[in-house]
């Protein structure tokens, strides 16, 4: 704890700071040329920006920079959703297969600065796919291929990728989706796209287009293995990924090269107390943040093997995770609260069918973690003999920003302790915007100064970045969690206190869910909120009032959850449907602080209704949620 003390003090101090992060910027990334400024800039107009000068490539600081010593380690370990195919690929596979894409995107066209979309299942070619468009310079924004053509062709034309990258099909849990398909549909919309890549996962049949199309496995084996990595400046933009916020339309979180993979590599280390020996297994998806940075580039610039795990906890059963575990050697083990929510509904036994003896370090992700499931991760599966890590952080934050050190930070069951390196957390007083400054306290949290992973801007709209992080709460970074500091300055995210919502770990706008259900033409207004959800941590409650003319049936609600499905994916779907005339206040404005009471059955404290124009709707409105329910 001392030693965390004290470089954590370094790491925040304005006279050491920028010693520390330019000594660990150069202990994790190879250098093409130095840079000449550590940081710069800061959140008052959103200029921040570190190791300014320096170029670098990022798959040469996660592949050739671990050659030739690691050339015959395992990189990645491919578990298929077929339980029982595995693939191994070693650090010099993966050199190999990253730069035979990179120069497939080159002879087709592809250049430095060229977005390119990524819409493919978790299988190594998407790992090697990401980190061939980091070797030409390339920005990607992955899509996860859990989402519908419409979100996928949103975020092309947002990004203006002229090139698509995706697979014939899909696995997850036996099932098989369509990824070319969905993909034809939605570049059907985008006329900025040159190539479509596609890679083989099945080898079924799959509808092709000539001209479009480039069949990866006939052009790859043309491809030289080798391909020079593309000189990038630590400032230039490695990725963006979308995110949901309080607006219908998500936005593209952009991040920097260096900084960010800093952040990635660096807390890896830290928060997994990664070792030569570990293999690593972070069982989310590429298409999400933790995916970007705790499958492919944390582990892999750090040397370590990381396992890439195509399926779902419970398929073919309820013990595939330590099914997992056991036949890698998994020592450190990443997953979600819902995952684990959902397993603890199995009980014990699948758990102790395994031995999970090479378990050394559990950690968890996305949403508050409930002391129940805490405790059930802990004794059940790490048996008491493995730290939790409860990772703190956001797709913005590019890695964890708060979070236990394994083995140093004493751990406090639901909480996510302390800050990392670099950090400084703030709670605020979400009126004022004053700093409370007592140890113990409740208020939204903020985090003062630039840590090397912060997103950069929101791409094609710095005004949107902005209004969204910089400007709520100047000069501080708003995170949008409310949280309480304990006595012992520890912090406790309390959850979301704009308008999105944390259902299985998944981030969805209340109002994208909402535009898509006002899209149908039963619905004449809608309103989205959370409610508390047993394994989900908060499910999709929407109350809507039908269009004249129609009339509430299963088969309306049916239709209408399947419309928000279709719209935004099948993780969105409400849980909840509920056809009612809405508390509106005299301006016509939908109270929902209501709806949230209602939905949670808390309707004892709904505090003053008097300002709604038509107060007899609160009754009908619990009678009417209670029946649902
Ligand atoms: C939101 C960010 C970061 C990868 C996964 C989600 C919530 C995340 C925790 C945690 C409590 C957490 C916050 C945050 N969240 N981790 N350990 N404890 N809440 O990324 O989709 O960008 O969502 O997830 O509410 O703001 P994301």
């Amino acid at each position: 704890m001392d030693d965390y003390r004290k470089m954590y003090e370094k790491s925040v101090n304005p006279e050491t700071a920028e010693a520390f992060w330019g000594e660990q910027a150069t202990r994790f990334i190879d250098w093409i040329r130095p840079f000449d400024t550590v940081r710069m800039g800061g959140f008052e107009v959103g200029d921040h920006a570190w190791f300014v000068g320096g170029q670098m490539n990022v798959s040469s600081s996660c592949l050739d920079k671990h050659l030739p010593k690691l050339a015959s380690k395992p990189a990645i370990v491919w578990e298929a959703d077929e339980p029982g195919t595995c693939e191994t690929l070693t650090y010099l596979d993966v050199l190999h297969g990253t730069c035979r894409i990179a120069n497939a995107l080159k002879v087709t066209g592809a250049a430095k600065g060229d977005f390119v979309t990524i819409y493919m299942p978790m299988m190594p070619d998407t790992a090697m796919a990401m980190l061939a468009c980091t070797r030409i310079g390339a920005p990607h924004t992955v899509v996860f291929a859990g989402f519908t053509a419409s979100s996928l062709r949103d975020r092309i034309l947002d990004s203006q990728s002229k090139w698509v990258l995706t697979s014939d099909v899909g696995k997850r849990g036996s099932k098989t989706i369509k990824l070319k398909e969905i993909t034809d549909a939605a570049v059907s919309q985008c006329p900025k796209v040159q190539k479509i890549f596609v890679f083989k996962r099945t080898g079924e049949e799959v509808p092709t287009n000539r001209d479009v199309d480039v069949h990866m496995d006939e052009l790859l084996p043309k491809m030289r293995p080798y391909c020079p990595p593309t000189p990038v400046a630590a400032e230039d933009t490695l990725f963006t990924l979308y995110t949901s916020g309080s607006t219908g339309k998500p936005k593209g979180v952009a991040h920097a090269a260096a900084g960010y993979l800093l952040q990635a590599a660096m807390t890896c280390l830290y928060s997994f107390d990664l070792r030569e020996t570990d293999v690593f297994a972070c069982v989310a998806d590429v298409g999400w943040i933790t995916g970007h940075s705790y499958i492919v580039y944390g582990p892999l610039c750090n040397g370590a093997t990381t396992v890439m795990f195509e399926s779902v906890p419970t398929y073919p059963d309820p013990g595939r995770y330590w099914d997992l575990v056991d036949r890698h050697g998994v020592t450190v083990f990443y997953t979600a609260p819902t995952a684990i929510r959902a397993l603890m509904a199995h009980g014990e036994a699948p758990v102790k069918k395994y031995s999970r003896a090479s378990l050394r370090i559990l950690g968890t992700v996305g949403e508050p973690i409930n002391p129940e499931a805490w405790r059930w991760y802990y004794e059940v599966v790490g048996d008491k003999r493995c730290s939790i890590v409860d990772t703190y952080w956001q797709t913005e934050t590019g890695g964890h920003v708060m979070t236990p050190l394994p083995g140093v930070t004493p751990m406090k069951p639901g909480s996510c302790c302390l800050p990392f390196f670099g950090v400084v957390p703030k709670v605020l007083d979400s009126q004022t915007g004053a700093e409370l400054r007592e140890t113990a306290v409740d208020g939204v949290l903020a985090f003062g100064q630039s840590w090397p992973g912060a997103c950069r801007t929101v791409w094609g709209d710095h005004e949107r970045y902005m209004n969204t992080y910089l400007l709520p709460y100047p000069p501080n970074y708003f995170t949008g969690d409310g949280c309480r500091r304990d006595e012992d300055g520890y912090f406790w995210i309390m959850g979301r206190i704009d308008d999105v919502l944390n259902t299985s770990g998944h981030r969805i706008g209340t109002a994208e869910v909402e535009s898509a259900l006002v899209a149908h033409q039963a619905v004449a207004q809608a309103a989205t909120v959370g409610y508390p959800h047993d394994i989900k941590g908060q499910g999709i409650c929407c109350y809507l009032e039908l269009t004249k003319g129609y009339e509430e049936s299963p088969e309306l609600i049916k239709e209408l959850k399947g419309a928000v499905r279709s719209a935004i994916g099948p993780f969105a779907t409400p849980d909840l449907i509920i056809a009612v005339p809405l508390p509106k206040t005299r301006s016509g404005k939908i109270m929902r602080r209501i709806l949230r009471k209602v939905a949670a059955g808390e309707e004892s404290q709904l505090g003053d209704v008097t300002t709604l124009a038509d107060p007899t709707v609160v009754d009908a409105l619990i009678t009417k949620v209670k029946k649902v329910q």
